[in-house]
């Protein structure tokens, strides 16, 4: 994973995180080549106006595919899958924060039924992973966005389901070439 999304710091923690059952790490591959990622933040938000209007929310973060593999569906296939394994474990809704200027973000959310908060935006801090090891720390307002989710949706055998600290699935209804942990 590592070797093609780079962040191993990053990785590291919201494994760590993961096994604590703070949330959960969703990785598309592509023949061996890991391709995109999110995580699923189920912790308190670190943000206060999302702990007062939204209490409890989970959160879709760190959304990405590799430049490479984009506008193919990934992206919306992890975000569906996220959702889904949300709706299953009994979340109501979901939400997320996008940058002001994240354009395609924005219409990829817009797309699969995320509408924005009404409560303005919100300032949060980005952190911002380079290839040498290091990160920074950079302010960014955001928009909220939020989607209600299907509680009737349970798992099926085909559909995903998390186990230990990782969550495997292999599913037809996916695109052929990708697999999912
Ligand atoms: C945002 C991001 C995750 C989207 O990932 P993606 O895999 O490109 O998303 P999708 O392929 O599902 O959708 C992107 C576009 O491709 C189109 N698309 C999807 N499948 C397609 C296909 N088979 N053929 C042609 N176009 C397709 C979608 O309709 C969408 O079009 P739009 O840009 O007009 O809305 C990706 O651009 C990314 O990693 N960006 C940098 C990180 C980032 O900004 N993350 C979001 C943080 S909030």
């Amino acid at each position: 994973m590592v070797r093609t999304l780079g962040q191993k710091p990053y990785f590291t923690d919201r494994l760590t995180r993961q096994d604590t059952g703070h949330g959960f790490l969703l990785v598309a591959w592509q023949e061996e080549v890991a391709v995109g990622d999110v995580y699923v933040w189920l912790a308190p938000a670190e943000e206060p106006e999302l702990r007062a209007h939204l209490p409890d929310v989970a959160l879709i973060t760190h959304l990405e595919v590799l430049p490479g593999r984009r506008n193919a569906g990934i992206g919306s296939e992890l975000l569906r899958v996220a959702e889904e394994l949300l709706a299953a474990f009994g979340h109501e809704r979901v939400a997320l924060g996008v940058g002001l200027d994240n354009r395609g973000a924005q219409r990829l959310y817009g797309r699969c039924g995320y509408a924005e908060w009404p409560h303005g935006k919100v300032a949060t801090t980005e952190v911002v992973y380079h290839p040498d090891g290091t990160h920074e720390l950079r302010p960014e307002v955001c928009r909220i966005m939020v989607k209600p989710l299907n509680q009737h949706q349970r798992p099926t055998p085909h559909q995903p389901s998390l186990t230990g600290s990782r969550c495997h699935h292999r599913n037809p209804r996916f695109p052929r070439n990708i697999d999912w942990s």
